[in-house]
């Protein structure tokens, strides 16, 4: 073998490399290239200097000198591209790892009231500012509160299975908050200055104004010397309190057993202010509430002197004060839970 047979397979070698190097693109191909050539046991260019006893000993030094600038050729011409490679993909990668930081992001939500609570809270915050406590009653009642001690007569229509939930033969769920006003009373002497805000209900079909569960707010006052005058500022405070002091309050007579006399309770419409609208049906007056003065009879259940207290009662709707105080027309909204109706309030 002559050191130009021995050279020239380098420069063979070479121009293999040099054309193989035109087709590397990245980082794995270039890893091959590498090791086809320098790997230490079977590079074709490592092996060539591991050959190298096989030449004739003068052109063994000549052929070494070639082989190693050659294998310094290689390895420089694998460093550059490397770098070339490396910047390149990194370039690519932010490219395509690029944050938009003006796309909106995902918000997290906040909870907050249900438009029913927010109302129930300012009702309760107007009642303790006038100086009355909250109590609380049983959803699950006994007839005997629901209606025998509010002095409803046997046989009375309210009973009837078909208006009433029974849950046994003297259990129901209460159909009103009446029930805490014997509750409170049996607890406490006069005076008492209560407000009852819970859940009632009644077996009426879901339509705009109707379900089967809905909110009451009870309201009770007995005292010496309680008039109906008493009721009627209660009541012109409250509404004034918490639809705004233009609205106006009257009382039309009207037969709750647990009362004497009773009223039904309007108020000056909130939407068109009394002139009349679609809501108040063209008379000026929208009716929120059940009232009148203690019915004496119910002294005798709790053990109250008729002779020296008299007091005044009154329940209402508190998902018919929310409907009014937002506009809603329909009752249902409150208990679907839609999150686009609920984030409103
Ligand atoms: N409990 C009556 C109802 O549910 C309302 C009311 C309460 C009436 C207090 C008079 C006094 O309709």
């Amino acid at each position: 073998m002559s050191s130009n047979d021995g050279t020239g397979r380098l420069r063979a070698i070479e121009q293999k490399f040099n054309s193989e190097l035109a087709s590397v693109h990245d980082a794995r191909s270039l890893e091959d290239i590498r090791t086809r050539y320098l790997s230490r046991k079977s590079g074709l260019l490592t092996t060539q200097l591991q050959n190298l006893g096989e030449l004739p000993k003068d052109q063994r030094a000549e052929f070494g000198r070639v082989a190693n600038q050659l294998k310094s050729k290689i390895e420089a011409a694998l460093d550059t591209l490397q770098t070339t490679i490396f910047e390149r993909e990194k370039q690519s990668a932010l490219e395509r790892e690029t944050l938009d930081v003006t796309l909106p992001g995902n918000r997290r939500r906040i909870g907050h009231r249900h438009p029913l609570t927010i109302v129930w809270k300012e009702i309760e915050d107007i009642f303790i500012s006038m100086g009355y406590t909250v109590e609380d009653g049983p959803e699950i009642e006994s007839t005997y509160y629901n209606f025998d001690a509010l002095n409803f007569p046997v046989g009375h229509p309210a009973r009837d299975p078909r208006d009433t939930f029974y849950v046994g033969e003297n259990m129901i769920l209460r159909t009103h908050t009446s029930p805490v006003q014997v509750r409170t009373m049996e607890k406490v002497q006069p005076p008492v200055r209560i407000i009852c805000p819970g859940r009632v209900f009644r077996r009426d079909a879901f339509d705009p104004t109707h379900s089967p569960m809905f909110h009451q707010v009870e309201c009770l006052v007995v005292d010496e010397g309680i008039t109906f005058s008493d009721l009627k500022g209660t009541l012109e405070r409250f509404h004034k309190q918490f639809f705004g002091e233009k609205t106006k309050t009257r009382l039309r007579p009207s037969f709750f057993p647990f009362v004497e006399p009773g009223a039904e309770v309007d108020i000056s419409c909130v939407f068109c202010d009394g002139s009349g609208c679609r809501v108040c049906k063209g008379t000026g007056w929208i009716e929120v509430m059940g009232a009148g003065m203690v019915h004496p009879n119910l002294y005798g259940f709790v053990n109250y002197d008729a002779e020296k207290y008299t007091g005044f009662a009154f329940g209402g709707g508190i998902d018919r004060y929310a409907m009014l105080k937002y506009n809603i027309n329909d009752l249902q909204l409150f208990f679907q839970n839609e999150m686009r109706f609920l984030q409103q309030f």
